[in-house]
C-alpha cells in the first residue's frame, strides 16, 4: 500500500520527498491520473437531501453521463448505497472502510459493505477501498484512461479536493432544504483554493431559474 499522499500542488520545498530527496509518491500523481469532481449544488451549498439529491435535473445527468462514460467514477459508500445501482459503462471505485474481507473489512463496524451488481456484462463489478491510496490505484489498474471522475458525496469531494485539478460544478438555482453541504466547492471557496473559472454556460431549470454549468481548474 502507498504510504505517501501529499498532493503535488501541495507540496513546498522538501514536502512529499524523503530523507534523501527522493521523491515517494503516491497520490493520483504517481499513476498519471487528473481528477476532476463533479458535483452539484443549490445556492446555499447543498448537495443532497436523505441519501439522495432534493432535486430533479435532467440536463446535468445527461452531461455527467457524458462526462463520465467509459471512465472511472469515485464515490462514497453513501452516495454508492443512496444510488442502490452502478452507473453502466463505467468503472465504479467505491471508498467505504467496511472494505471486503480480503481487504481487512472491520465486521465489528457493523458489516462489510457490498456494493450492487453490474447489470450489464460492459460494467465492471466495483471495486470497494479502504482509502484514497487504494482508490487511485484501483482507477489507475481499471484502464480506463488518465480522467478520473469524483462523484461525492460531501465526505468524499472534502477528501478529493486536495487533489482535484478540475471542479465541474452545476450550480442548481434555489435553495433546497439540503442536509448535506459542500461548502469547498461554493465559488469563494474554489477561488481560495487555487482554482479559476474557465468556462460557464447557462441553461433554464425547468423549474424556472438558470442552471449554471461550471468548470473550474487549478494551475500547478
Ligand atoms: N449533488 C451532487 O452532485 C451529489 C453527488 C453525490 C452525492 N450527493 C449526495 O450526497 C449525500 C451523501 O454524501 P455523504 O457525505 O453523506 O456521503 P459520501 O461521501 O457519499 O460517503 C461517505 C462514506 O464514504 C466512505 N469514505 C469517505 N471517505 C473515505 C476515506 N477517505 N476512506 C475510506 N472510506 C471513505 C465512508 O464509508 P463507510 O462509512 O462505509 O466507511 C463514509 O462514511 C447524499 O444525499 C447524496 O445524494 C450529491
Amino acid at each position: 500500500m502507498i504510504q505517501h499522499t501529499t498532493p503535488a500542488h501541495a507540496r513546498t520545498r522538501g514536502e512529499g520527498l524523503d530523507g534523501a530527496g527522493c521523491e515517494l509518491g503516491g497520490g493520483p500523481d504517481r499513476w498519471g491520473l487528473r481528477v476532476v469532481i463533479h458535483a452539484a449544488l443549490d445556492e446555499a451549498g447543498g448537495i443532497g437531501l436523505r441519501g439522495g439529491l432534493p432535486w430533479h435535473l435532467p440536463s446535468d445527468l445527461a452531461r455527467l453521463r457524458a462526462a463520465t462514460l467509459g471512465r472511472v467514477v469515485v464515490l462514497g459508500r453513501s452516495t454508492c448505497e443512496g444510488m442502490g445501482r452502478l452507473l453502466e459503462d463505467r468503472a465504479s471505485v467505491v471508498l467505504s472502510r467496511r472494505g471486503g474481507l480480503g481487504e481487512g473489512g472491520d465486521l465489528s463496524k457493523g458489516g462489510v459493505f457490498v456494493p450492487p451488481a453490474p447489470r450489464k456484462p460492459s460494467t465492471p463489478a466495483a471495486v470497494v477501498v479502504q482509502d484514497w491510496d487504494g482508490a487511485w490505484e484501483a482507477a489507475a489498474r481499471a484502464g480506463m484512461g488518465e480522467r478520473v471522475c469524483v462523484l461525492g458525496g460531501a465526505v468524499v469531494y472534502a477528501g478529493a479536493l486536495a487533489w482535484a485539478r478540475e471542479v465541474c460544478a452545476a450550480r442548481v438555482p434555489g435553495v433546497w432544504g439540503c442536509d448535506t453541504f459542500c461548502p469547498g466547492l461554493m465559488p469563494d471557496a474554489l477561488e481560495a483554493a487555487g482554482f479559476a473559472l474557465v468556462e460557464m454556460e447557462g441553461e433554464s431549470a425547468p423549474w424556472g431559474g438558470l442552471v449554471r454549468y461550471e468548470r473550474w481548474v487549478r494551475g500547478r
